[in-house]
């Protein structure tokens, strides 16, 4: 009996090791769908013709590589735009680009962008109950699912043929649900309001991941939300002399233990989410501890602080109402030195880091790099994440 029982605990672990391992052999991640907020917008909000007047739309945004406004909220490439590089295909084409007609000849089945500046994981109603009126943009990560869903048709005609072309792809769940804290941080509702939010939002990233995976995705990475108390302008709303509510780098404690447990619930979904699904691969992107070496250690990374390139005012050269894009406002020479961009989004040198930590380096669980193939040509010294 004993011993029976150990030969079918043995079969029953190879089995599970050879259909762990199927799973990972059966993705080559050759296109990339994405939905999000301006952490990932290649163009959507400026192809909307929406919020004509959005200050990421104007120079000196896309100075560095593209010379020119580029629809992205930074002075270059985005996370993205790095991973879409590292899988060797080309930079994600914006859906609104294509849907109306601007951006011709596109294979869908290259990979679509669905992320929009300002986007929230819960609809504006849910903010509108709440007393949050300052949710500016209508898309909603359910309004991008539906353009997804709109979509499918120009990709594959059958569940079968669905299924083939999409288990190829890797699917970018967010960053989603940021924007969801930041605008309720940014009239100062309480932590404690904020943390009610929390299972709403994860319930949103839930619903939309099993509604992918039963169309047919079988690669899926699902950020965290960055230290938040490191971000100017959460470091300019909150502004105190009282030394206590910050760390020794200078960001505020409260907010980034915020962070941390909203991440802890979102991880902790995940690990609930694969065993319900245990063909799909999902992927934890650890965006917080990417991003919170580049803060403590700026000096290491050629960084200056926690102050912005492009901006003016408070300690942090922040002010809301006076944003980068706007005139007048400066930019600093040299972006690469800087962290943030403008306050709310990083610059380029920093995504690229960002990027290299969850293509090459340790945050990306399980690792983005396994599972996806990616172009062993590529690499900008992701050795930065190895001490
Ligand atoms: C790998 O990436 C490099 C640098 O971006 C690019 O030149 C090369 O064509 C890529 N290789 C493949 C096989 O995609
Ligand atoms: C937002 O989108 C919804 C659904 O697409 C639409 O019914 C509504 O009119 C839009 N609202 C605004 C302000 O654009
Ligand atoms: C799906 O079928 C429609 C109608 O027959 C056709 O116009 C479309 O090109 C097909 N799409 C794909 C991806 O094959
Ligand atoms: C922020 O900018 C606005 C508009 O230019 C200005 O009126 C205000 O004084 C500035 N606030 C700070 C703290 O610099």
């Amino acid at each position: 009996m004993a011993s029976e029982k150990r030969w079918s605990t043995l079969i029953l672990l190879l089995v599970v090791m050879a259909s762990a391992s199927l799973v990972m052999a059966s993705s080559s991640c050759s296109s990339i769908f994405s939905f999000g907020d301006s952490l990932a917008d290649t163009g959507n909000l400026y192809f909307s013709n929406q919020q004509p007047s959005h200050h990421c739309l104007f120079p000196p945004y896309g100075e560095t590589y593209f010379h020119h406004p580029s629809g992205r909220c930074s002075d270059g490439r985005l996370i993205i735009d790095f991973i879409a590089e590292a899988l060797g295909i080309q930079m994600v084409k914006p859906y609104l680009g294509i849907k109306n007609g601007v951006l011709k000849d596109m294979s869908v089945k290259e990979g679509v962008n669905f992320a929009v500046m300002g986007a929230t994981a819960l609809d504006i109603s849910f903010f509108e109950e709440r007393g949050v009126h300052s949710v500016t943009t209508n898309y909603s990560f359910g309004v991008q699912l539906n353009w997804f869903k709109e979509l499918l048709p120009h990709i594959c005609n059958s569940s079968k043929t669905c299924h083939e072309v999409l288990g190829k792809s890797l699917f970018l769940v967010g960053e989603i649900g940021g924007n969801d804290f930041n605008y309720p941080l940014h009239i100062r509702q309480s932590i404690t309001k904020l943390k009610e939010y929390v299972p709403h939002v994860i319930n949103a990233i839930t619903l939309a991941i099993n509604e992918l995976i039963d169309l047919g995705a079988r690669t899926l990475m699902v950020p965290g939300n960055f230290p938040l108390g490191c971000s100017a302008v959460h470091l300019t709303t909150y502004e105190t002399t009282d030394k206590n509510q910050y760390d020794s780098f200078g960001c505020l404690k409260w907010l980034n233990e915020f962070s941390e447990f909203y991440n802890q619930k979102l991880q902790h979904e995940i690990h609930r989410l694969r065993v319900i699904h245990p063909h799909a691969n999902i992927i934890y992107a650890d965006y917080y501890n990417a991003a919170l070496p580049l803060y403590r250690y700026p000096k290491k990374y050629g960084f200056t602080g926690l102050k912005v390139c492009c901006g003016i005012g408070s300690p942090y050269n922040y002010n809301a109402s006076n944003m980068c894009g706007k005139p007048g406002v400066p930019a600093c020479d040299d972006p690469s030195q800087y962290i943030t961009w403008d306050g709310v989004h990083f610059t380029e040198a920093a995504y690229r880091l960002i990027a290299n930590g969850l293509i090459k380096g340790p945050y990306s669980v399980p690792q983005l790099s396994n599972l996806c193939f990616m172009n062993v040509s590529y690499g900008y010294g992701y050795g930065h994440f190895n001490s």
